[in-house]
């Protein structure tokens, strides 16, 4: 897979060299490219914003230094649709901060994720969903977010997906693209080494995780719960999937409501 990121704060994204991600980009498993929006403008002050027409609070983004990031990005791709050249003015040279040498990908649409707290609500679903393609995008906005116009062209280039990672509201795009980013990445077949640890985590069936515990089986006074210790891996399993049930009852009840193949074991356990 190949990941491109445009900000104007590179820096942000430098934490993703670190850990699984890291390890998966020098492996070459993940192929994760930073670039500066600020190197697809041109003035002295390198601008990427100005004031909303309509007036309002705060700054919009402007469209062309995205348009030309993203064509940038377009025609790193072989086959794929040909960048259009930017009007006027010098072009940008390659504006690609490389934290990996990409692979380009061509064929299907790459897909453009643009965090927004007007997005569909990100969860495990659509990261297990991205995490099937060969080609995503994160255009990570600021201020009061990016001119619509850019948006509905990018549509035409790319399969478009508006993310938000919940409802509040954060800064800008970075710290929300991080989010999904290591969420998408780790299920890639064989970022994690032991891919069982993805099957039983919270969210994955939809139940969250049963607490877990290590040595020592007793600590300040508080043991292991002893069914842990006695080796009985069917009472094991079932005691660790009436934890499940009973935590989601607690802390989710909207994830227990929509499962639908609930056993007699189950029930019994939630009653
Ligand atoms: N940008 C600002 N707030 C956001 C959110 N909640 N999700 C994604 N991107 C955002």
């Amino acid at each position: 897979m190949t990941i491109d990121v445009v900000s104007i704060f590179p820096e942000y994204l430098a934490g993703l060299q670190l850990s699984l991600i890291g390890k998966a980009v020098d492996r070459g498993q993940l192929a994760l490219n930073v670039r500066d929006l600020r190197d697809f403008t041109f003035d002295r002050h390198n601008t990427v914003d100005d004031s909303p027409y309509g007036g309002g609070a705060g700054m919009v983004m402007k469209a062309e230094p995205w348009a030309l990031a993203l064509e940038e990005i377009l025609a790193s791709r072989p086959g794929d649709v040909q960048a259009a050249q930017p009007s006027g003015g010098a072009q940008p040279t390659d504006g690609a901060q490389l934290i990996a040498g990409a692979k380009p990908t061509g064929g299907a649409k790459p897909t453009l994720i643009v965090p927004s707290p007007a997005g569909e609500v990100f969860d495990q679903r659509i990261a297990e969903d991205l995490a099937s393609r060969q080609h995503l995008v994160f255009a990570c906005g600021r201020y009061e977010g990016i001119d619509q116009r850019v948006i509905d062209w990018a549509g035409e280039h790319f399969e478009l997906r508006p993310m938000s990672i919940g409802d509040y509201v954060l800064n800008g795009g970075e710290v929300a693209s991080m989010v999904m980013i290591e969420a998408i990445s780790r299920l890639i077949p064989g970022v994690i080494g032991n891919p069982e640890s993805l099957t039983e985590e919270s969210h994955e069936d939809g139940l969250l995780e049963y607490p877990i515990y290590t040595k020592p089986a007793s600590w300040r006074g508080r043991d292991v719960p002893e069914i842990l210790l006695s080796g009985n891996h069917a009472a094991i399993a079932r005691w660790r999937r009436d934890r499940r049930l009973e935590r989601t009852a607690e802390v989710r009840p909207d994830l227990l409501a929509r499962l639908s193949d609930l056993s007699r074991d189950d029930q019994a356990a939630l009653e």
